[in-house]
């Protein structure tokens, strides 16, 4: 609905009275969303009780992309648009890249929409996120599988992948309690908890990923500052050449193994 300046207006006190940091913007997305008014009113009522923007809306924008968000599935971070650039830059047309755990699937589709003809591949354990990844790579041509890590691939991938981009859960858990809500109440915790040192998951990866990358093929693994290292020695103890880059503008960190032979 286009909505009056009054519509907008109590639109923006409701969502800055529940505490919305951003209710103007909020509220202009909000409104350009909903039908019509009975439409409007449920919209702010889902944000108001604490659901994300991007649920409530269906979508959310990574890197210039618009990608769907469904209720239950993790929403995309500005910043892992640093590990997405990163893929991109790597990336060789028609290329065989994996987004490993991979969500709504943002990565992985904003790697195919900039390098041509990529074969892609998108995984997760999340039935759920695996349903909201296929609307989302369909666009690309690409594959969905659900199951455990690598375990769900087909065995013709083996040794033939490129690039493996991977934003799995990295938070410790005993830092989960202190998430903002939006991610503790709306985001399953499988999508977040990456166990007693945050690095758990990067360690199973690190064992498993050798057996999927071709020779001279790539795995980027986003992590944090603090347990960048971590995760670059889970990269380097399965015998992968590793190096870490950050981004001071999007506060992002990512640790790459190259596999050698
Ligand atoms: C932090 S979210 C990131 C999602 C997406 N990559 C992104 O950046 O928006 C981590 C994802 O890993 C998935 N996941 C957790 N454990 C997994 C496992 N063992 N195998 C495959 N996926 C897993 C979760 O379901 C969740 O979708």
């Amino acid at each position: 609905m286009s909505g009056g300046p009054d519509v907008l207006r109590h639109t923006v006190e409701t969502l800055r009275a529940a505490g919305c940091v951003f209710a103007e913007e909020e509220a202009d997305l909000l409104v350009g969303q909903a039908a019509d008014d009975e439409a409007l009113e449920t919209l702010v009522r889902r944000r108001v009780s604490g659901e994300p923007l991007e649920v409530v809306l269906g979508w959310t924008r990574f890197d210039g992309l618009r990608v769907e968000v469904d209720a239950g599935v993790f929403v995309p971070r500005q910043r892992t648009a640093f590990l997405a650039r990163q893929a991109i830059v790597i990336a060789q047309p028609g290329d065989v890249v994996l987004d490993l755990c991979c969500g709504t699937g943002a990565i992985g589709l904003a790697v195919a929409t900039a390098v041509p003809d990529v074969e892609l591949h998108a995984c997760d354990i999340d039935p759920a996120a695996v349903a909201c990844a296929a609307r989302n790579v369909a666009a690309v041509g690409g594959h969905t599988w659900c199951g455990d890590l690598f375990a769900p691939l087909p065995q013709r991938l083996h040794a033939r992948v490129d690039i493996v981009v991977v934003n799995a859960p990295y938070v410790p858990t005993a830092r989960i309690g202190f998430m903002p809500t939006e991610a503790r109440d709306h985001e399953p915790r499988h999508s977040l908890d990456g166990g007693v040192d945050g690095v758990q998951i990067h360690r199973r990866v690190g064992d498993e990923v050798g057996a999927w990358l071709r020779p001279g093929g790539c795995v980027l693994v986003e992590t944090s500052t603090d347990q960048a290292d971590l995760t670059a020695e889970a990269l380097s103890a399965a015998g992968l050449a590793t190096a870490i880059h950050a981004s001071d503008e999007l506060q992002a960190t990512v640790a790459v193994g190259r596999r050698l032979g």
